[in-house]
Parts: C-alpha cells; sequence; structure tokens
C-alpha cells in the first residue's frame, strides 16, 4: 500500500458530522431522523459548502448510549428512519457531490444484539465465545478494569454465572474480537454498508477491541499521572497498561484496511484513536499504510488557547505523521464540551480560521458554524448514560438540536413539535436563517473559510511552514502548494500587532469580509483579527 496522491477526495475534504438525533426531526416526533438530514442537504452542500458528512450512528438500537449500542448493524432504527431512507439519503448526497461516512462501531454491541442474546443464553451456546465471558476471582470480577464510563468493565449474568466484559456501559458487551467468526461477521457489517454506497467510516473506539489476552491488573495511577486533557473520572484511577490499545490492534485493522480497499473507489477509514502519545497514535496508520487511512487527530483540543500550546502541538502532530500520510482535525465532537464554550471570549473566529488552514483535513461538528454554545442540561431531562451525577462529564449540552430558524423549537422539528434535548435561549440570534442574513455572523464566517479553502490548493495540500517569530501572542504560518504560496496570520492578542510576512495581495480577514489589501511586506491586525495573505 502506498502513500496517498493529493488528488485523494478526503485530504481535499471539509468534513461535517451530523449528529442524526439531533439534526432535524421531519416528523415531529422530538427526535432528529434521515429524512431530516435529506431535506438538509442543499444547506450542507450549497449554503456552507462543505464537502463531505460523517453521520454518527442511526443504526436500530435500545438507545442507552444514543446509538452507540446497537441491536441490528444492518437496519435504521425506526426513531430515525428505515434502510430505504438510508439509501435515498447516500444517493441524495452523492447527486449533490457530498461524500457520506458512517460510524462503524466495532468494539462492542447492544446486550439486546442477537449476538449477545445468543451468547448469554448458555455456556455452550455457538456464540458464547462472540463475546469475552469468564469466571470471577472468589465471587468479585476476573480483574480490575473499570469502564469508561466508570465501574467496573465487568458485569455478572446470574443465568450462566459467569462474567462478561465490557469497555462501556453494562448494555454495551465487548465483541471478542479473537474470535474468527466475529471478525468476519463485523467485516460483513463493513461491506454492507460500503455495498449500499458509503465513501468510508469513521470507527468507534478503534483502539480498544484488543486487551491483553492475560487480562492482567491494570496499575492504579499516581495522582501526578499525567491525563490527556479532560477529567474521565474512576477511569483516570488507573493506568491503562492492560485494557488499551494492545498491539494485536493493528491486525484487524491491517484486515480491515484490506477489506476497505477491496473496493474500487477510495475508501476512507479514520478511526477514534484517543491516545495522546504521538508515536503510538501514529502507528494506527501502519508501517506500510496498511492500516487506518488516519487516526482521528485529538490533539488540538489537548492545546492550551494561546499560540505557543497550539503551535507545539500542531508541528509536534505533523512532525509525527508517517511521511506520505496524512492527518485531519477537529475541535469538537459530541463527546466534547462545545467549542465556543470552551474558547476565551471572542476567539471563535480564530479557531474557525486555524482549523480550515492547517494542513490536514478539518471536521467541523454540526451547530459550531452558528457558534452554538454548551447548554447547561437539568438533571431531569438528561439523557446521556455517562456524568449523570457529574455534570461536567455529561455530554447533553453538546448534542442539543440544530438552530434552523428563531420559531419557537428553532426550526428543529414541525411547529409545535418538542425536542428530545433542551434547546439553547440563544437560538433566536444563532440559527442558520438569522445567520445567514447577517454578513458578519459566525456562519458566514466558516462560509467564506470553506470557499476560500476551496478555491486555493495551498490550503488544501500545501506545506506547512510556521512563521519562526509566532511564539508570542501572534501566530503566522505558511501554506505552499505547486502553484501557490499562502501565509496565514492569526492575532491572539487584545491589541493590535504587525508582523512582516512578505509582499502579497490580503485575500481573508475574519474581521471584515470587505478588507482587500496590498501588503507591502508588514502586515498590520487588529485585536483577535486573522488573516490569509496570498503571494502573487
Ligand atoms: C466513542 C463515541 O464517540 C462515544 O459517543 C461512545 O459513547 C463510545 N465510543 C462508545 O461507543
Amino acid at each position: 500500500m502506498a502513500r496517498t496522491s493529493h488528488d485523494t477526495w478526503w485530504k481535499n475534504a471539509v468534513f461535517y458530522q451530523i449528529y442524526p438525533l439531533s439534526f432535524c426531526d421531519s416528523d415531529g416526533d422530538s427526535y432528529g431522523d434521515l429524512r431530516g438530514v435529506i431535506s438538509k442537504l442543499d444547506y450542507l452542500a450549497g449554503a456552507l459548502g462543505v464537502d463531505a458528512l460523517w453521520l454518527s450512528p442511526f443504526y436500530q438500537s435500545p438507545m442507552k448510549d444514543w446509538g452507540y449500542d446497537i441491536s441490528d448493524h444492518t437496519d435504521v432504527d425506526p426513531l430515525m428512519g428505515d434502510l430505504d431512507t438510508a439509501r435515498e439519503l447516500i444517493e441524495e448526497a452523492h447527486s449533490k457531490g457530498l461524500r457520506v461516512i458512517v460510524d462503524y462501531v466495532i468494539n462492542h454491541t447492544s446486550d439486546q444484539h442477537p449476538w449477545f442474546l445468543e451468547s448469554r443464553s448458555s455456556r455452550t451456546s455457538p456464540k458464547r465465545d462472540w463475546y469475552v465471558w469468564r469466571d470471577g476471582r472468589d465471587g468479585n470480577p476476573p480483574n480490575n478494569w473499570v469502564s469508561v464510563f466508570s465501574g467496573p468493565s465487568w458485569s455478572y449474568d446470574q443465568e450462566s454465572r459467569q462474567w462478561y466484559r465490557h469497555t462501556y456501559l453494562r448494555d454495551q458487551p465487548d465483541l471478542n474480537w479473537r474470535n474468527p467468526e466475529v471478525v468476519e461477521a463485523m467485516f460483513d457489517v463493513a461491506r454492507f454498508w460500503l455495498d449500499m454506497g458509503v465513501d468510508g467510516f469513521r470507527v468507534d473506539a478503534a483502539h480498544q477491541m484488543m486487551k491483553d489476552p492475560q487480562e492482567r491488573d491494570n496499575p492504579p495511577a499516581p495522582p501526578d499521572y499525567p491525563r490527556p486533557y479532560k477529567n474521565m473520572g474512576e477511569y483516570d484511577d488507573f493506568i491503562h497498561l492492560y485494557d488499551f490499545s494492545h498491539p494485536d490492534v493493528h491486525e484487524i485493522h491491517r484486515r480491515l484496511r484490506a477489506v476497505t480497499d477491496a473496493y474500487e473507489r477510495d475508501v476512507l477509514t479514520v478511526g477514534e484513536i484517543h491516545i495522546f502519545d504521538l508515536p503510538e497514535w501514529a502507528s494506527y496508520y501502519g508501517e506500510d499504510f496498511d492500516q487506518l487511512n488516519m487516526p482521528f487527530n485529538f490533539h488540538l483540543m489537548t492545546a492550551e488557547w494561546n499560540v505557543p500550546s497550539l503551535r507545539a502541538v500542531i508541528e509536534a502532530v505533523l512532525w509525527n505523521v508517517p511521511v506520505g500520510g496524512w492527518t485531519n482535525w477537529t475541535l469538537g465532537n459530541h463527546d466534547e464540551v462545545r467549542l465556543a464554550t470552551r474558547l476565551p471570549d471572542g476567539h471563535e473566529r480564530l479557531a474557525a480560521l486555524l482549523l480550515l488552514t492547517i494542513r490536514g483535513t478539518p471536521f467541523l461538528y454540526y451547530g459550531d458554524e452558528l457558534g452554538m454554545r454548551q447548554v447547561a442540561v437539568d438533571r431531569d431531562q438528561a439523557r446521556d448514560p455517562w456524568g449523570h451525577n457529574v455534570s461536567w462529564l455529561s455530554r447533553d449540552g453538546a448534542r442539543t438540536p440544530m438552530h434552523w430558524s428563531d420559531e419557537p423549537n428553532a426550526g428543529f422539528g414541525p411547529a409545535g413539535a418538542t425536542t428530545w434535548l433542551p434547546i439553547a435561549p440563544d437560538y433566536i440570534k444563532l440559527n442558520v436563517e438569522t445567520e445567514l442574513g447577517n454578513a458578519d455572523s459566525t456562519l458566514n464566517l466558516y462560509r467564506r473559510l470553506i470557499a476560500l479553502r476551496k478555491a486555493h490548493p495551498a490550503l488544501r495540500v500545501g506545506s506547512f511552514l510556521s512563521h519562526p517569530s509566532s511564539s508570542g501572542d501572534v501566530f503566522a504560518y505558511r501554506r505552499e502548494s505547486d502553484s501557490e504560496t499562502m501565509t496565514v496570520v492569526l492575532n491572539f492578542a487584545e491589541e493590535e500587532r504587525t508582523i512582516d510576512v512578505g509582499r502579497g495581495e490580503l485575500v481573508f480577514s475574519t474581521a471584515d469580509p470587505e478588507r482587500q489589501d496590498r501588503i507591502g511586506g508588514a502586515v498590520a491586525l487588529g485585536p483577535r483579527e486573522g488573516v490569509v495573505i496570498e503571494h502573487v
């Protein structure tokens, strides 16, 4: 397998993540659905101008983890539609020039999946070994592993008197990827969606399905043990030596890659690799680019929001991407606190410029293009199984319904329909319809940026070189392709700043859509202004 060419669609694309339950409710049942997504394709492909969609799960599910607990991989949950609608969505999206990748939840199923029901039915079930069943230790779980969502990673089944493993909820039993029948069954799931026309997968928990075969206890973490960037509750009490990213996982990725490469078209796999040790993270490309096309890159979210920290993270990631490989960047998703809430006041526009101009494929999270903020969801309205008792963990606040208009339910559903999660009060101002009509809106900034990226190969596939003085509060970097050279400058200061970047034409400013100066060498930026200069 070889490095990817610069023409590869997913290198050139801007991705947009849709959380289908929260995007658009076409039938008024309070949940977003696939028909709703179809009705917004013109917004996505036209008004906003993105190139590809990542759809979070819409498969049949008891919704304990809102679709990440799948009970039928090859059917659509009735809350969100049916298979015909999924097919129609993929076809309609393609006809508008949008690619579609879907979530491939590989580590676990729902405990209501027929595979698990059968596995659970008796110790002698032919599917017993499809999941991980163990005897305990003196009436206790087999080892000290804890679930990502806290509590033991093992639950006891009274009937068959054994423990089963679950990296997440007890309703999400882990598949046994060491069983070849499981591997084939799950690859058939991938083929099912590829045959339906999807352009690839976001592979969920892609580093977790292989664990220490000896199932040794994890050592406790000392209090000063480094944490990536967010508090994970009880999960942080351990060093995850044995229940995480076992080297055997790479063989699964090699085989998955063979499945996707068997298709003539260029299929993308981008895997959720929540690993912050860069060489280990990069190992998921495979030595010969024969594993994931890209591990998802969450590193930007680990940086402190200042120039030295951002620059260090960006340079470290780009250096660690294997030569010939390609990365991606994101500032938000359905598991994280909303971007606009995490950023210091007034920095949203800089964040958008950064995300859409660093070297790597940008992934946007629905609603961030409007500046949607984290919503404080009351406990009695909580939906997320994680963090009910610990408000900082709950992900509900980042999953509230998309704001389409200033109608009472933000245009999310038909008039009078309720919504499964509350709507942020600021939807009156922050919504698609209103923002489209306001030249200075966040939405129009994203639109202009996406169009700029589309118009300039240097911004898509060009090399990246930071300005040597990018250490104080001004960050500047150059992007250079065969045909173009551009410089991006971001002023994080509350005052004006000037920096010498060479002669050129200013083609973009976050502050003023009309600004278009000739730059004689030094460019002056207003407080928190970001600009792009084309060297002609
Ligand atoms: C990662 C997903 O992004 C998250 O939403 C989910 O809860 C877990 N994996 C389990 O599937």
